[in-house]
């Protein structure tokens, strides 16, 4: 069956459409219209700017993800979109749109939720992957571990008591003046920096948990930078990006190894926006051969937020029977 899938719960506008079947979990399309470059003048995400540019964009994107597909609004047996978590005024433009393409057309509507899409993004990047196991959603508003039980029932086992990883990298990346969002940049800093250079607090908390706490981190690496500024001393941000990043990396190999032995579970995957980090890919992959276990990561294409992970979710929803009506609603958290 064609899907058609939308993604508007934070600063991407995006469209995709699949082909999904029970042996087949194709891309036809994937289009993701990004307002990064808008956003970055502020510093960060500013809500009612973001919900305006995807009005401006979606219809758009709507007609490039169906000429590339190949196909028109007929070919397509399945409408999803994100209904949450997000910014509220964000996801009611993909919500609203997706309801009214999909009532006026009489085609189904599915809505999924935002971190179930992304831990779907692994489903079209290995295509034999499938449910049980565990995942680890690293973004910018998510730090958890998963029991994904089934394709549509996931388990929070913890979660970051405060900040969010991508929320970590993205404060450190704004004060040493990187261009936003600071979490990219900072990987391929860290590649070129020494991490033994500064010792900064680990976010694993403690031995008896497998949450995690950034906002310790981040504040100390705030700290830092503030007092080398204060002091006129040179900050080199190759070695706090890679200082601060093997402390997150260590951190994150410990509690997955943690998990593994907590859960048994011999297939991890992760997910998330933060995903794409190659330090945290590579610590990750260390620890899962060396505990016998497979592990999974997406595509770097299908990490940040885009529509394909919504509609691989969609599929799986409408099989479960979530069907939605015309009251559908967003939810923000
Ligand atoms: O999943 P996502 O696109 O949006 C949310 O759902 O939050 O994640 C965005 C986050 C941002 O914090 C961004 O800095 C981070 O993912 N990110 C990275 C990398 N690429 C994106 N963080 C670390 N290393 C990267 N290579
Ligand atoms: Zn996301």
């Amino acid at each position: 069956m064609f899907v058609l899938a939308f993604e508007s719960s934070c600063d991407e506008t995006a469209c995709a459409v699949l082909e999904m079947s029970k042996d087949q979990r194709t891309i036809k399309s994937n289009i993701v219209a990004s307002q990064v470059d808008i956003h970055a003048l502020y510093g960060g995400v500013v809500p009612e700017i973001a919900s305006r540019a995807h009005i401006e964009a979606i219809s758009k994107i709507t007609y490039e993800a169906l000429d590339t597909a190949g196909i028109t609004l007929k070919d397509i047996d399945l409408i999803a979109v994100t209904q949450g978590p997000g910014l509220i005024g964000a996801l009611l433009v993909a919500v609203n749109f997706a309801k009214s393409l999909a009532f006026a057309n009489n085609i189904p509507l599915v809505p999924v939720d935002h971190i179930k899409g992304h831990v779907a993004a692994n489903y079209l990047t290995h295509k034999d992957l499938e449910p049980p196991f565990l995942a680890l959603v690293v973004s910018g508003g998510h730090t958890s571990f998963f029991d994904v039980k089934s394709y549509t029932s996931l388990e929070e086992i913890a979660s970051t008591r405060d900040d969010a990883v991508g929320e970590c990298f993205d404060k450190i990346g704004r004060v040493m003046g990187l261009c936003y969002p600071g979490g990219a940049a900072m990987d391929k800093l860290a590649c070129l920096g020494n991490k033994d250079a500064i010792t900064f607090p680990s976010p694993a908390i403690s031995k008896d948990t497998l949450d995690f706490s950034f906002s310790g981190l981040k504040t100390a690496v705030v700290n830092y930078l503030n007092t080398k500024n204060q002091k006129g001393e040179e900050i080199c941000r190759e070695d706090v990006s890679a200082s601060a990043t093997k402390s997150i990396v260590e951190a994150v190999k410990d509690k997955v190894a943690m998990a593994i032995r907590q859960t048994g579970y011999k297939k991890i995957v992760l997910a998330g926006g933060v995903s794409a980090n190659s330090h945290i890919r590579k610590g990750i992959s260390e620890v899962c051969a060396k505990m016998g276990a497979e592990f999974y990561a997406p595509e770097l294409f299908l990490c940040g937020d885009n529509a394909a992970m919504i509609g691989a979710q969609g599929y799986y929803e409408y099989l479960e029977g979530a069907v939605a009506d015309e009251c559908l609603n967003a939810y923000p958290s």
